[in-house]
């Protein structure tokens, strides 16, 4: 207990998302620019450096660690990653080891992420039409998402399917997604956007509150509040018609933060102690500097030291620019 990671608000860090590359085989109008600049290769943390830094992580009592990107599953020799970290679940010192990931390489790897102890994913997916998962992705192909998504459920993995809630673009498609997703046993959570980085067009123009969709869904189905969760931001229900969950990322209606859990890594070895802020600490130096892990250690404390109340966020026409400058690519959510 006196090695766990607590925040000066109290807060206990026991969830770590580590984004193993800002790259994406896709371009999602919300998440990234259509000419964004990628990182060099030589600036990325190796798969052994951020096994280590996971590992002092778990050390320090995350529970949970979820590989994220740009798209995770496109690092190459991704899997090795996993299969190392898998040890902390045989240990018993990790609950759980996941990934959220666009879909598009689930079809080569679901086995093998069943295969290293990964028991549920969450696929992010906005739509169900093939031109508009084209258009929202810039050159998507729905069909191998879908696939990917046969795969993964013929491998035994839960899955909850991630859709960002768009303003006029699947805003009339949030039912049959839910009856879609509850349709195939996958729990569906739904998504507020949140301003992060510059993108063509304005945020404003994208975003939909949730209670909104929520108060809309409920005229239609009977919605009763769940106890469930799973570490992350989503508040659940229980759609009685369909008897599956629908989940509802609220950052921008109703603030969540201060039951936040986790600080997120990125590839170059940033950490981020929030989505929503810019301050983030220099893991890099300590992990390639030394080969004990005294520095990385003490760089890890000192940072969760400064992890802020949350975030301050806006979407208005005032704030064209966003405050927060960098993608959700480059910390995976
Ligand atoms: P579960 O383990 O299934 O609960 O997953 P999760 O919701 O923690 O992770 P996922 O990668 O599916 O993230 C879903 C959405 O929640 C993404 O859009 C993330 O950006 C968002 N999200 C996750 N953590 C935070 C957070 O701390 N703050 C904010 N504002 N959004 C977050
Ligand atoms: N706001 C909200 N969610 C976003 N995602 C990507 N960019 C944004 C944004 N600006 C979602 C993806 C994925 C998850 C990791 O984050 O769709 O489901
Ligand atoms: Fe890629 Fe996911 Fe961003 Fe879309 S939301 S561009 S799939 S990282």
């Amino acid at each position: 207990p006196g090695r766990s990671l607590l925040d000066p608000f109290g807060r206990a860090i026991t969830y770590l998302r580590v984004s193993v590359t800002d790259r994406c085989d896709f371009r999602c109008v919300y998440c990234m620019s259509e000419d964004m600049a990628f990182l060099p290769k030589r600036d990325l943390l190796t798969l052994e450096e951020l096994d280590r830094i996971c590992s002092v992580f778990v050390g320090r009592g995350v529970r949970k660690l979820r590989i994220t990107g740009g798209e995770p599953l496109v690092r190459r020799d991704i899997m090795t990653l996993f299969r190392s970290l898998s040890r902390h679940l045989d240990s018993g010192a990790l609950d759980e080891l996941t990934v959220t990931t666009n879909g598009s390489q689930l079809a080569r790897y679901a086995k093998d992420l069943a295969a290293c102890g990964v028991r549920r994913i969450n696929v992010s997916l906005d739509t169900l039409d093939e031109d508009k998962f084209r258009s929202i992705t810039r050159w998507g192909e729905l069909p191998k998402v879908l696939q990917g998504i046969d795969a993964a459920q013929a491998a035994g993995l839960s899955i909850k399917i991630n859709a960002v809630a768009l303003k006029d673009v699947n805003e009339d498609e949030l039912e049959r997604l839910l009856e879609w997703s509850h349709g195939r046993g996958m729990d569906l959570t739904l998504i507020e956007v949140m301003p992060l980085g510059e993108i063509d067009g304005q945020r404003i123009d994208q975003f939909l509150p949730l209670s909104a969709v929520r108060a809309r869904l409920a005229a239609r189905y009977t919605l009763e509040d769940l106890d469930y969760r799973t570490g992350g931001p989503a508040r659940y229900v229980r759609v009685k018609e369909t008897g599956g969950r629908l989940g509802f990322i609220t950052p921008m209606t109703h603030n969540f933060c201060e039951s936040c859990n986790r600080v997120r890594l990125t590839c170059t070895g940033q950490l981020f102690m929030c989505l929503g802020q810019e301050d983030a600490a220099d893991l890099r130096t300590p992990v390639r500097n030394a080969e004990s892990n005294d520095q990385l250690e003490r760089a890890i404390v000192d940072a969760i030291a400064r992890k802020p109340k949350g975030h301050d966020f806006v979407i208005d026409r005032r704030h064209a620019r966003p405050a927060v400058g960098r993608h959700m690519s480059v910390t995976g959510g």
